[in-house]
């Protein structure tokens, strides 16, 4: 890892302990460090960020506001896919994952780095998901990853290492739980959460109202999409981010978007995570239903079989292959028709449609009816039976 001449680093900077550490650790090597901090909607202050970056020995810091592109390449492909995993994970910290190891790249590439790294531990997915995406993106970079070298093994010995150096050392984090948040919802684990016995403390929560004690009245709203894409909230055009913020805050008052799931690693391991991520919760519900009113059937049984796969595929770090990029295309093709409103309902924990509408609608009230106005042929169904249950029926 020792280099001779000053060779530059970019590292995914957080100005968290472990990153403001791995900055000191890699100049201490004869790394040149660049601190890169992506803001993918994480709702830090990046002054402060800023200056401890310097103090810790950095060369540079750069701010790069993502929330956009985050929402519009990463966010909303996933959201037309209906990714899920697990049943659960709406996939908020994976789906930045990809969006940060593109930045961190091109950073490289404008800086003259000749390396990047990040403060990710050796357990755990998102390790992964740079390192995978980075060597698709630039095999040439040199991936380093001190976390997972350096022989500190628990925040204190951080600490004294800190101390060592006079370095500033970052305010403790308020609680005993690892977080991480962006547009698209936050993560919550450790701590008391490692029993999977153990019921989530109240205050393990961040985002959202405990449902219990949400506001006893049912809240509407009206969302508007345009070929799968979220456009407005109650009439009203939003960019996608301030979109996405709104229902996060209006999701968060009702208690909606809480989930708090055993999860498979990529690693083999499984871990408990609580996930907050009230937006994402409605955005999916809504646009679920929307599809429910505009697809065909098959179409629909096709894409629901899509779903679970291609969530995987973003879990696993596998957002630049080419599978990925295939199922994008299906994906949007199937979204040609998935154009109109939902009103979803929020009330106390839970988020469901209760009325929709589209031009493409596929749903015909004359056919549907048990009223008098019917156009559907009654008698044909005898015929279509006769010949439905034919394969199974005794000559
Ligand atoms: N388990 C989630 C994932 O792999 C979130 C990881 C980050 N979680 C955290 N609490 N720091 O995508």
């Amino acid at each position: 890892m020792k280099t001779q001449t000053a060779e530059r680093v970019v590292l995914a900077y957080s100005g968290g302990l472990d990153t403001s550490v791995c900055i000191r650790w890699l100049s201490e090597r004869g790394w040149k460090v660049v601190a890169f901090c992506c803001d993918v909607g994480q709702g830090e202050d990046f002054g402060p960020v800023k200056k401890r970056a310097i103090a810790c020995g950095a060369e540079k810091v750069i701010v790069q506001d993502l929330r956009a592109p985050f929402a519009r390449e990463y966010i909303l492909p996933a959201l037309k896919a209906g990714a899920i995993y697990e049943g659960k994970y709406l996939l908020a910290t994976a789906l930045s994952r990809p969006l940060i190891a593109k930045a961190l790249a091109e950073t490289a590439s404008r800086e003259k780095a000749t390396a990047v790294a990040h403060g990710c531990t050796g357990k755990g997915n998102d390790q992964v998901r740079l390192e995978v995406s980075l060597r698709i993106l630039n095999p040439r970079l040199k991936i380093l990853a001190p976390v997972r070298e350096w022989e500190m093994k628990s925040r204190q010995e951080e600490v004294e290492y800190a101390e060592a150096r006079k370095m500033p050392i970052p305010p403790k984090k308020d609680s005993l739980y690892s977080l991480d948040q962006n547009l698209w919802g936050i993560a919550i684990e450790s701590g008391p959460l490692e029993d999977p016995w153990v019921e989530p403390p109240a205050e393990a929560y961040r985002w959202t109202k405990d449902p219990a004690k949400a506001k006893a009245k049912a809240q509407i709203v009206s969302i508007d999409f345009e070929r799968g894409i979220p456009t407005a909230i109650n009439g009203r055009s939003l960019p996608l981010v301030e979109l996405i913020r709104r229902l996060n805050r209006t999701g968060a008052e009702h208690g909606v978007g809480r989930t708090d799931l055993i999860e498979d690693r990529l690693v083999g391991i499984k871990s408990r995570e609580l996930y907050e991520a009230p937006g994402a919760t409605i955005l999916h519900a809504a646009h679920r239903e929307l599809e429910q009113l505009t697809l065909d059937r098959e179409m629909l049984s096709f894409k629901e079989s899509v779903a679970p796969r291609y969530a995987r595929m973003i879990y696993d770090g596998l957002w630049f292959t080419p599978l990925k990029t295939a199922l994008d295309a299906f994906v949007e093709s199937s979204q040609a028709r998935v154009t109109g409103t939902v009103k979803i309902k929020l009330f106390r924990g839970n988020c469901f449609a209760v009325a929709r509408r589209s031009p493409y609608s596929r749903y015909a009230k004359a056919w549907a009816t048990y009223g008098g106005e019917d156009a559907f042929d009654q008698k044909a169904a005898a015929g279509f039976i006769a010949l439905w249950g034919l394969p199974y029926i005794k000559k």
